[in-house]
Parts: structure tokens; sequence; C-alpha cells
């Protein structure tokens, strides 16, 4: 297993909520580097449906037994982030080319506002590549069964939140 010493990873995104998909890859990274931060950022094409602190809540919750990952949040430009925590990498999940578009645009232009981080892509393992928080949204939301979609720890507060039922 490669493990890069000294390093600082940082995991952005809108986690909105985390789905086991991001979880597979905050596993990986984390496996990967020294230390990781996710941390949920704005993305001004979304309006989410979890405030700032219920998706910070979630993923602590999701996160509790990995030993080297930090949660945060962030209201500002990713490279600024990155730039505050000096972060070496920037990773981001790739489920498939519909991502590439967006995703390289972003990597240019984080390169260009702080050039000392580089992003890495990891690729989504192949059973998570459907996968998408607004996918888990849109079935949660009409009590459909969003079980092994999200973490266990996290499922009832999801629904309760989305559906507005205990289970
Ligand atoms: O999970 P998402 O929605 O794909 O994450 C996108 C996110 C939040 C990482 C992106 O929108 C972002 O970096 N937002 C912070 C503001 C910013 O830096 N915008 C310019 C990106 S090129």
């Amino acid at each position: 297993m490669i493990c890069l010493k000294n390093t600082t990873a940082i995991y952005p995104g809108s986690f909105d909520p985390v789905t086991v998909g991001h979880l597979d890859i905050i596993r990986r990274a984390a496996s990967l580097f020294d230390n990781l931060i996710v941390v949920v950022m704005t993305n001004a094409k979304k309006a989410p449906s979890f405030t700032v602190s219920e998706r910070v809540d979630m993923l602590k919750k999701t996160v509790a037994d990995i030993p080297n990952v930090k949660i945060d949040s962030y209201e500002g430009l990713l490279a600024d982030y990155a730039k505050k925590t000096k972060a070496d990498v920037i990773i981001r999940g790739l489920r498939a080319v519909s991502d590439f578009e967006y995703e390289f645009q972003m990597a240019l232009t984080n390169k260009k506002l702080y050039p000392d981080t580089e992003t890495l892509f990891l690729t989504t393992s192949a059973e998570n590549m459907y996968l998408s928080s607004s996918i888990v949204k849109q079935i949660g939301s009409m009590g459909g069964n969003i079980r092994g979609f999200v973490p266990d720890v996290i499922h009832d507060f999801i629904i309760k939140r989305l559906y507005g039922k205990d289970e």
C-alpha cells in the first residue's frame, strides 16, 4: 500500500448528503495520504437540502472509525482553502465521462489560482458509478429505500429529514 508521508490532502464537495460512493473515496484517499481533510463547500450551481452543520455532522459520524480524517467546512474558494491548509493535493472522485468536463475546468482553475496544489482524481468503484447525492434525495424524499446508498450510521437521520418519518 502506498502512503505518501507528510502530505495533506483535501477532499472538497457538497456532500448533500454524503453517500457510500463518497465514503469509498474517503477511505481510499485516507490510505494514500497522512492527513485527509473532507471539507463541505458551496457549489454555486446547487441548492442544498441539508444545512452545512447537518452535512458536517453526517460526515463526522461517517468517518468516526478513520483516524487520519478530519471534517471541516468553508464558505469561500477552494483554492483559498487549499492555500490556508497548505494542501498538497485536492482529491476528486470521477464517476463517468459526464463528470469530466466540469472536473477538468475546476482542476485547471484551481491550479491557476493556487499552483502549489495538484488535483488528483480517484475513479469511483464500479458498484457506485450510478450513485449521486441527488439520486439519494430523490428516492428518499418519495419514501423509497436508500439503504446501501448512504452510510448506515446516517440512514435514519436522512430519511427523517427528507421524508419526515422515523424508520
Ligand atoms: O460535490 P460537488 O458539488 O461536486 O463539489 C463541488 C465543489 C463544492 C467542490 C465546488 O463547487 C467548489 O470548489 N466550490 C467552492 C467555490 C469555488 O472554489 N468555486 C470555483 C471552482 S473552479
